[in-house]
């Protein structure tokens, strides 16, 4: 019997935030999910990689109530979600648009859109609080979408390839400003990414899925910088020999599934 239970973020933080367990999913006949195991612990960081079309973004909606799983048991707090496609809202300006889900929690409007200016200053868009999407560069509407994921300030986020379509550099500029939203008020992440560096960069786990239908196939940890003297998320080293070690073992789990994956197909 499948579970979908959600508490509300009020409750104490007793349980893991999130915890899955034997997940499956079908989308018409087309078996996505089959049968995932996941946990995320209370300011735990796990990134999910897996091949293209896998089922990553039909898990993460599965985790904030979008769609409910056929089978297995899936206990989530509320959760937070920036959606894999940019979806704001274009008619709206970036400072309405990082109010609504302030709105929808049942805030003023004045109390949601000074919140929301508060918010973009904090992250050096005050100057474009009035300005709509499409006057925004692709870098500043990604920073404007995490503002609107992160406004309700739930625990439990769930970001679907925050990153995706952007440049290197600014790539590399939102990772490090995420790691440190993330070293300033820990939280508790699903992080999809099909970028390994990133995955150990910003994961404390990284869990490596298979192709469709997906199955967890690894998952690997990544030393947690919290837990040594004054070590923060922002300033994991790429070239620390744990981070090399984890973005190998991710990159071999990942290709290992991929060629077990054509081999099941070829069969
Ligand atoms: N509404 C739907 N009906 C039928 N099939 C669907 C539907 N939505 C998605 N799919 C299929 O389900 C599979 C999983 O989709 P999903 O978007 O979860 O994968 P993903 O791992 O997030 O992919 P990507 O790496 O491209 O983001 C894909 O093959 C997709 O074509
Ligand atoms: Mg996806």
């Amino acid at each position: 019997m499948p579970v979908h239970e959600t508490t509300p973020q009020a409750a104490a933080p007793v349980a893991d935030p999130l915890v899955a367990r034997g997940v499956r999913r079908r989308l018409g006949t087309l078996p996505v999910l089959d049968g995932i195991d996941l946990r995320i612990a209370h300011g735990e960081v796990v990134a999910l990689v897996g091949p293209s079309g896998c089922g990553k973004s039909t898990l993460l909606e599965i985790v904030c109530g979008l769609q409910a799983p056929d089978a297995g048991e899936l206990t989530a707090q509320a959760a937070a979600l920036m959606p894999q496609r940019d979806l704001l809202l274009p008619w709206l300006d970036a400072r309405d648009n990082v109010a609504l889900p302030l709105r929808i929690a049942g805030a003023g409007r004045r109390e949601a859109r000074a919140r929301a200016g508060e918010l973009l200053e904090r992250v050096d868009l005050g100057r474009f609080a009035r300005s709509r999407p499409d006057a925004l560069s692709g870098g500043m509407r990604q920073r404007v979408s995490f503002l609107r994921a992160l406004a309700t300030e739930r625990e439990l986020v769930c970001l679907d390839e925050p990153f995706g379509a952007l440049d290197a550099i600014t790539r590399e500029e939102l990772r490090t400003w995420l790691a440190q939203l993330l070293d300033a008020r820990p939280r508790s992440v699903l992080l999809v990414t099909h970028d390994v560096e990133e995955a150990v960069l910003l994961g404390d786990r990284v869990v490596v899925l298979s192709p469709r239908p997906a199955r967890v196939v690894a998952t690997i940890p990544v030393a947690d910088p919290r837990t040594a003297a004054g070590g923060t998320v922002a300033r994991r080293d790429p070239a620390d020999p744990a981070i090399v070690a984890a973005r190998r073992a991710v990159h071999d789990a990942l290709h290992a599934a991929i060629a077990a994956g054509r081999e099941a197909s070829a069969a």
